[in-house]
């Protein structure tokens, strides 16, 4: 049997260069020689407030855009979380296994319940929830970018605290991370990741924006006071700029020294702005045609649904019986 790949995106914010380079070019590349299980988490997004509307609107966007990106259908399940009911049913089963210091040391929960004038629980219990989207399908496989690693860590922490209380059970998930592009970082500010949640214009190249957008955003991404580029001496800045490029382009190391060594930053700026447009162009040409009516990205996402509700329902049960949960 193949080993199986289990990822997911948050239907909140818009699409960025780094969920792209972080987690779906992986995907697409992947996707062939596993199982694999796409997820439009809306679970996790309601941990903080969303609008209703947009909500159900970004999903479809969300899944429109994994087709265009390269996602293929007849090999690979894309669904919405919430659409498979078992996904929040496991848990709170490994809700009841998880002690409350694995969550309280989370960073990610550390810096988004900062930035909230009131913490739901359902932020506090995130991680379960994402252990449980994983172990749900015996994922072996977990491509995303690094700020999900501690994540991670812990779904392997619950999957193996339960197989020692109640007998070998889940499989565990290894990290797959891209060698380049695993943390894309704000083209305004190069010392924090780039994110979906961040405000401010420069910050953030979405996988629609117009290609004149783009152009000026990278234009003006921070660099440094060196004039031009010098592998040695480089600030953040001017290293986030050549990893985005180095990502799209697949280009090695050796490649990107020789191209690249000595250009003056106005002219590396316009060749990563060239080399993004480039590479988002077809994927919004695609996105356009995908999305022309709902009914192509609605037929997806229930066959996905309804392909992956038995491995699901069968993992709840044999959880159930394990735990000894009632169960018929
Ligand atoms: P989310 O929606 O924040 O991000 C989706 C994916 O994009 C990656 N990513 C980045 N990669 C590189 N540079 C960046 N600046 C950057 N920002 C985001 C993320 O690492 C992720 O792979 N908790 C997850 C969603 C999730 C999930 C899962 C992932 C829910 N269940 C099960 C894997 C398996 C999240 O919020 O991703």
């Amino acid at each position: 049997m193949k080993s199986r790949v289990l990822s997911g995106v948050q239907p909140s914010g818009n699409l960025h260069i780094g969920n792209y380079l972080g987690a779906l070019a992986n995907w697409v590349k992947i996707q062939y020689d596993y199982e694999s299980i796409f997820c439009i988490v809306d679970l996790h997004a309601i941990t903080v407030y969303q609008n209703p509307e947009e909500l159900r609107a970004k999903v479809r966007e969300l899944a429109g855009l994994f087709l265009a990106s390269g996602i293929d259908p007849k090999q690979s399940r894309i669904v919405v979380q919430s659409t498979v009911p078992a996904h929040a049913e496991l848990a709170w089963l490994l809700t009841c296994v998880t002690p409350m210091g694995w969550l309280e040391r989370m960073t990610q929960f550390k810096a988004k319940s900062a930035a909230q004038e009131s913490v739901g629980a359902g932020l506090f219990q995130y991680p379960v929830l994402m252990a449980a989207d994983i172990l749900l399908y015996q994922a072996g496989i977990v491509p995303v970018g690094e700020d999900q690693t501690q994540h991670l860590e812990l779904a392997r922490d619950i999957a193996q605290r339960f197989n020692s209380l109640y007998g070998e059970t889940f499989v565990m998930p290894a990290t797959s991370l891209p060698l380049v592009g695993a943390r894309v970082m704000g083209l305004d500010d190069p010392t924090t990741k780039m994110s979906k949640s961040a405000q401010g214009a420069g910050h953030l190249v979405a996988l629609l924006d117009p290609p004149d957008r783009i152009r000026k955003t990278i234009m003006r991404a921070t660099t440094d006071s060196n004039p031009a580029v010098d592998f040695e001496t480089m600030g953040p800045g001017v290293a986030n700029l050549l990893a985005i490029f180095q990502a799209f382009a697949g280009w090695s190391s050796d490649q990107m020294r020789a191209h690249f060594t000595g250009l003056r930053y106005g002219d590396l700026k316009k060749q990563v702005g060239e080399m993004v447009v480039s590479k988002l162009d077809p994927i919004q040409q695609r996105f356009r045609e995908i999305t022309a009516d709902h009914s192509y990205v609605d037929q997806v996402l229930r066959d996905g649904a309804e392909a992956v509700a038995p491995i699901a329902n069968s993992t709840v049960q044999l959880v159930k019986q394990r735990m000894g949960v009632f169960t018929w």
